[in-house]
C-alpha cells in the first residue's frame, strides 16, 4: 500500500471549520460495533450524542420560532429530535409533528427505525409518506417522516400546514430544490402562523447561510419588541461528540479509472487491514453494479484472502429486503463491503464502518437554460462532501479513508462547497408549484439562494407554451391547474391531458406512469444478460414508450401476477399503474350515488352531479368509485375517460384533500337523523 498510496496532511478539525466541513467528529457511540445489537433501545438513545442536548433543543424550540441544529451524521438528530418533541408534547391535541428529507429511501429507513425504537406498527403513530406511497394514518400519525417534495404538495390543499405543530426539515446542508422551495415557503408561513416551529438540521456550518436567510435585517426591524426580537431570531446548536481520528490517504497520481481503482482499492483493503466494514463511495446504479461485478470476479480468482467479504449496493430503488442486508449487523469473521452513491454521504448512517473509500465523483443534475438540456452528469465533489464522506469512517473507532485522487486536487481544485441545486436546474415544475401556491412575483421570491434570471424565463417561456400561464403570468384555467394539481413533471401532466382529446388516454396513462416512476426494471445487478433478455422480449421498434405499453399487457394478461414480473425482472411495485393515475387526478375522483339516469354520480371534490359518458366502456357497469378525465357538459356533465378505482387509494395518495373535502362535505350536507 506504501507505493500506491500517500498519508495526507488533514488534521482533525472542531466543528466550526471556517471551511463548513464537520470531520472527525464522531459519536460517543459504544466504541465496538458488535456491542451495538444487544442494547437496550432506551440505552441506544442515551448514547446518541444528541441526547445530551435534549433539554437545549426543547428549550430552543419552545423559545424560539426557528432552531438550527448542527451535528455530525449518525449523532441523532433524524430519530431522536421528532421523538423529544413528541415526549415533550408537541403532537398532543392532534397535532403532528413533520421531518422532512430530500430523498425517498432515507424516508422509509428513518421512519422504520423511529417506529421500532418506540415499539409501535409503521404507519400507526409514526408514518412516512413518499410520492405514491403514504404509510401515514391521519387520524394516529403523530410522527410524519415526508420527502420535502411531498409536504409542499401538502401545502397545495392546505396552504398554512396548519396541521403541524413542528417541521423539521432535514438535511439542509443538500440544498435540494424542494428544500430551498420549502424553506422559502416556511418563511412566509411563519409570518401568519406565529405558533408554528422549524427546526432546521443540518451535517454542516452550511447553516449559517441558512440562519442569515430566516434573519433578514427586515424581520429584525419589523420586531420592536424585545421578546418577540429574539424569538424570531433564528437558535443556533451544535451538537458535538469525542470523536476518532480518521486518517486519509490520497493517490500519488490520477487514477483513470476510479471503479477499477475503488475495486483494487477495496480488495487491497480487505487483504492488508484488520476487520472492520468498507464504505465505498461511486455515482449511480450503473457504476455500482459494474464495479460489484469485477470486485466479484477479482475475489473469486484471488483465492482465499479474498473471501469473507460480503458485497453490497446502496441507491435509492433498492427492495426492502436489500436495504435491510446493508443495515444488518455484520456476521463475525465477515467484512461488509458497502458501495454506495452519495446516499450514505449524510441522509443514512452505516454502524462498523472503519474504511471509506471515496471516488471524489458523484451524480449531479446540470441545467443550461440557453441549449435548455438538463443532464445528470458525474461530477467532482466539494471539499464539504469529501469531509463528509471521510467522517462516515470514524464512527465507531479510528478510521482511514482513501481517496481516489491526489492530494494537489483536492487542495487547489476541489470547491469549498457545491452549488445549491435550484442554481443548476430547470425550474419548470418549482415555477408551476409556486404559481399553484398563488406565489405570483417568481422573481421577487424570498429565496435562500437565488436561481438565474435566465432559467427563471426560461421556465415561464415553457409554461407559456404549454398553455398552463397565460400572457400575464398567470396559470391557465383549467388547464394551468389541472396540470400543477398533477403530481407528475408538467410535461408528463401535459402530456396526459392532451392525450385526451387525441383519443389513447389510456396507453398515454400508462406511459406516464412508467415515465414518472424510476425504473420498471428490477435492479439487476449479478443478471445482467437474463435482465437484456427480458427487456428484448418487450422491445418495440417505436421504442420506449410502446415497450412500457407492451410490459404492461403482459402484466395484465399475468393476471397481475408478483411472480410474473419477478420471472421478467420486472418491478412489481412499479405496476401499479392504476394507483398512479389515481395520485395523479385524485381530484377527479367521483362516488356513485344513485342508479337513476344511467348512474348518477357526485365529485367528491364538489358534490357536483355528473355522468359517465356513453362513449366509455364504463357506461353502464357503474363501478362504485371512478376517476375521470375531463367533464363535458351537453345536457349534462358527463365525465370522459373513466377509470375505476378502489376507494381506499384517495386517503392512501392524498390523505389532506381527501379528508378535508369528506369534512367540507359533512357541512354542506349535514345528515339528518
Ligand atoms: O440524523 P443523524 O445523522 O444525526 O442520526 P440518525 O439518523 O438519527 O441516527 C442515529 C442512530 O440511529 C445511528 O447510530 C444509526 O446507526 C441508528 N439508525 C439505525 O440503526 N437504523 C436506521 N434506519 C437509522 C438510524
Ligand atoms: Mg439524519
Amino acid at each position: 500500500m506504501a507505493q500506491f498510496w500517500k498519508p495526507g496532511t488533514e488534521k482533525p478539525r472542531l466543528l466550526d471549520d471556517e471551511e463548513g466541513g464537520v470531520l472527525f467528529l464522531s459519536s460517543s457511540l459504544s466504541s465496538s460495533a458488535s456491542g451495538y445489537g444487544y442494547a437496550s433501545f432506551e440505552k441506544q438513545r442515551q448514547r446518541l450524542p444528541v441526547y445530551k442536548y435534549r433539554t437545549a433543543i426543547l428549550y430552543l424550540v419552545e423559545s424560539h420560532a426557528t432552531t438550527i441544529v448542527v451535528g455530525e451524521t449518525g449523532s441523532g438528530k433524524t430519530t431522536q429530535i421528532p421523538q423529544y418533541l413528541k415526549e415533550a408534547g408537541w403532537a398532543d391535541g392532534g397535532r403532528v409533528i413533520a421531518c422532512t428529507q430530500p430523498r425517498r429511501l432515507a424516508v422509509q429507513a428513518v421512519a422504520s427505525r423511529v417506529a421500532e425504537e418506540m415499539g409501535v406498527k409503521l404507519g400507526e403513530e409514526v408514518g412516512y409518506t413518499i410520492r405514491f406511497e403514504d404509510i401515514s394514518n391521519p387520524d394516529v400519525t403523530r410522527i410524519k417522516f415526508l420527502t420535502d417534495g411531498v409536504l409542499l404538495r401538502e401545502m397545495m390543499d392546505d396552504p398554512l400546514l396548519t396541521k403541524y405543530s413542528v417541521i423539521m426539515v432535514d438535511e439542509a446542508h443538500e440544498r435540494s430544490i424542494s428544500t430551498d422551495i420549502l424553506l422559502g415557503l416556511l418563511k412566509k408561513i411563519q409570518k401568519r402562523r406565529p405558533e408554528l416551529r422549524l427546526i432546521i438540521s443540518s451535517a454542516t456550518i452550511e447553516a449559517k447561510s441558512i440562519s442569515n436567510f430566516f434573519q433578514s435585517s427586515k424581520r429584525r426591524r419589523v420586531a420592536e419588541d424585545e421578546e418577540l426580537r429574539s424569538r424570531l431570531e433564528p437558535a443556533i446548536l451544535s451538537v458535538e461528540g469525542r470523536g476518532f481520528n480518521v486518517q486519509i490517504h490520497y493517490m500519488e497520481d490520477p487514477v483513470q479509472d476510479y471503479v477499477q481503482a475503488a475495486v483494487s482499492t477495496v480488495l487491497l483493503i480487505h487483504d492488508q487491514e484488520p476487520a472492520g466494514d468498507i464504505l465505498v463511495f461511486l455515482t449511480g446504479q450503473d457504476d455500482i453494479d459494474v464495479a460489484i461485478k469485477l470486485l466479484t470476479e477479482e475475489a473469486r480468482s484471488n483465492g482465499k484472502n479474498s473471501s469473507g467479504m460480503i458485497i453490497l449496493p446502496l441507491y435509492s430503488g433498492l427492495s426492502h429486503a436489500e436495504q435491510d442486508l446493508v443495515f444488518s449487523p455484520t456476521p463475525k469473521g465477515k467484512r461488509k463491503v458497502v458501495i454506495s452513491t452519495n446516499i450514505a454521504e449524510t441522509s443514512l448512517t452505516l454502524e462498523g464502518i472503519v474504511y471509506v473509500v471515496d471516488s471524489g465523483f458523484s451524480k449531479q443534475r446540470f441545467y443550461n437554460p440557453i441549449s435548455d438540456i438538463e443532464n445528470l452528469v458525474v461530477a467532482p465533489i466539494s471539499k464539504a462532501s469529501a469531509r463528509q464522506r471521510a467522517g462516515r469512517a470514524g464512527r465507531v473507532r479510528p478510521g482511514k479513508c482513501y481517496r481516489l485522487y491526489t492530494e494537489e486536487y483536492f487542495v487547489n481544485e476541489m470547491s469549498v462547497q457545491g452549488i445549491p441545486e435550484i442554481q443548476r436546474s430547470n425550474l419548470v415544475s418549482c415555477v408551476i408549484q409556486l404559481k399553484a401556491l398563488g406565489i405570483d412575483n417568481i422573481l421577487g421570491f424570498d429565496w435562500p439562494a437565488s436561481p438565474s434570471p435566465e432559467s427563471m424565463i426560461r421556465a415561464l417561456e415553457v409554461l407559456y407554451s404549454l398553455g398552463v400561464l397565460d400572457d400575464d403570468a398567470k396559470l391557465t384555467s383549467p388547464v394551468g391547474f389541472q396540470v400543477a394539481e398533477i403530481p407528475l413533471e408538467p410535461m408528463i401532466s401535459k402530456m396526459i391531458l392532451a392525450s385526451n382529446e387525441l383519443g389513447c388516454s389510456e396507453e398515454i396513462i400508462t406511459i406516464a406512469a412508467v415515465l414518472s416512476i424510476q425504473s420498471i426494471w428490477f435492479s439487476g445487478w449479478g443478471a445482467q444478460k437474463e435482465l437484456d433478455e427480458a427487456k428484448l422480449r418487450f422491445a418495440a421498434a417505436e421504442g420506449d414508450h410502446v415497450t412500457f405499453l407492451n410490459i404492461y399487457k403482459g402484466f395484465l394478461q399475468s393476471g397481475k401476477s408478483s411472480k410474473w414480473c419477478h420471472k421478467n425482472f420486472i418491478n412489481y411495485h412499479a405496476m401499479l399503474v392504476r394507483k398512479a393515475v389515481t395520485a395523479g387526478f385524485f381530484a377527479n375522483a367521483c362516488r356513485l350515488e344513485a342508479f337513476s339516469h344511467g348512474g348518477m354520480y357526485k365529485t367528491i371534490r364538489g358534490s357536483q352531479e355528473v355522468y359517465i359518458h356513453p362513449s366509455s366502456v364504463l357506461f353502464r357497469v357503474n363501478p362504485k368509485c371512478v376517476i375521470y378525465h375531463s367533464l363535458v357538459s351537453t345536457d349534462r356533465q358527463y365525465m370522459r375517460n373513466v377509470i375505476s378505482m378502489d376507494p381506499s387509494w384517495l386517503t392512501e395518495v392524498a390523505p389532506n384533500f381527501y379528508q378535508q373535502q369528506q369534512q367540507q362535505q359533512q357541512l354542506r350536507n349535514p345528515i339528518i337523523h
